[in-house]
């Protein structure tokens, strides 16, 4: 398969097609198969006119017409962008835009973004996640998913269990005592050179090689400028290939291979980076069982690096973009990774419904909001 060459990135093999494929169906339609005939995802509004077109592109588009296909709406909202009102106590009325939402038939997908551009929305995301918990909707990144996604250090601690063994990562904060060089206590082990990253950005923004612990000093005192706390790791050399698995439903489901441009460290397509499907190594498939049960949601991706010898845990973007097989002009593995993906949705919605619809308490079922 030719590698695609678009840039890549976050906002997020194709095996086991859903049933729906190919038909599109209206959300009344019975056969759409569960009651859940919204996604929305809540994103910072903060594209440039020119990045929001490649994402358009690149994937938007694609997410929304295969969501349709799927009976289903999937559209992307600033938190701004919901209302909720508590006026009525046991009967919180949620609004996106000025359409009424219930968890009966909506989810929110709720993947915290922080990349410099979008930092200022980081607070209000958070509360939002809180308030869309509390108002009883399905959540398949829980708010804790989302804080242990974001951060480097917290993911690679939370799954240091992994089969596939964590890079081992150092994290250092960049505040006003930064010229003290006090995080230097924790950098005995680390060999160089070393690679110095953001521990809470993505798509291969801010990526460096550091020859020494004086470069780490450089490097830090620049990230002081934008308050960017950094993970210091070392490099796994020239040509390490990045391996992205795609998990739907607990299962290996699919694998994006990026390999990096002669020259450079970074194999993102932010960086000149190539991307293609491949078959999943039986390892990597094989480790995904300790992932899944780390994770019970319905979609996440993992990504492990390969130094050519050996496989390293790298990464988890709970909603790592699927990315588009451009030299197939239907895009079929970009396609079905996301029609699986909200298959699992709707899934996971139908099974989170009946189970607080039995289970008295936690959340109201939509007949007993009605009669409060
Ligand atoms: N320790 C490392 N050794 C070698 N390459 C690395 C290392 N860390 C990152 N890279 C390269 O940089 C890319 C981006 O790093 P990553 O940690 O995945 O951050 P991001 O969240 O920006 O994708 C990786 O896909 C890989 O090509
Ligand atoms: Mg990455």
């Amino acid at each position: 398969m030719k590698p695609v060459s678009a840039q890549d990135e976050r906002p997020d093999s194709a095996s086991g097609t859903p049933s729906t494929a190919n038909a599109v169906l209206t959300p009344d339609d019975p056969e759409a198969g569960g009651p859940l005939r919204r996604m929305c995802w809540i994103f910072p509004d903060r594209e440039s006119t020119r990045t929001g077109a490649m994402w358009k592109h690149y994937f938007w588009d694609l997410y929304a017409e295969v969501a349709k296909e799927c009976g289903m709406s999937w559209t992307r909202h600033s938190p701004d962008a919901v209302t909720v009102d508590g006026t009525v106590r046991g009967r919180p009325r949620v609004y996106v835009d000025d359409e009424l939402v219930t968890p009966e038939d909506t989810l929110f997908v709720t993947a915290l973004y922080s990349l410099p551009y979008q930092s200022m929305d980081v607070f209000n995301q958070y509360a939002l996640y809180a308030v869309l918990e509390q108002a009883g909707f399905y959540l398949p990144f829980p708010p804790q998913v989302s804080l242990i996604g974001n951060d480097k250090l917290a993911t690679l601690l939370h799954l240091d269990g992994s089969p596939v063994p964590p890079i081992p990562s150092i994290r250092i904060g960049t505040g006003r005592d930064v010229g003290k060089h006090l995080y230097e206590v924790a950098l005995a082990n680390m060999t160089y050179p070393a690679i110095v990253k953001p521990a809470g950005w993505c798509g291969g923004g801010g990526i460096n090689l550091a020859r020494s612990a004086e470069d780490i000093r450089g490097l830090a005192s620049l990230a002081q400028g934008g308050d960017t706390t950094l993970v210091v790791q070392p490099y796994l050399g020239d040509g390490t290939v990045d391996h992205r698995v795609y998990v739907v439903d607990g299962k290996p489901y699919g694998l994006l291979k990026r390999t990096p441009e002669a020259g450079s460290p970074v194999a993102n397509a932010s960086r000149g980076g190539t991307m293609e499907f491949a078959p999943i190594p039986d390892e990597l498939a094989e480790a995904t069982a300790y992932f899944a049960e780390r994770l019970p949601i319905p979609f996440f991706c993992v990504d492990f690096l390969f130094d050519g010898e050996r496989y390293w845990f790298s990464e988890l973007e709970p909603d790592g973009v699927i990315a588009p097989d451009f030299d197939d002009p239907h895009r079929s593995i970009q396609r079905d990774i996301t029609r699986a993906r909200f298959a699992a949705y709707r899934d996971a919605h139908a099974k989170w419904l009946a189970n607080t619809t039995t289970t008295a308490g936690a959340v109201m079922s939509g007949a007993e909001r009605e009669t409060r």
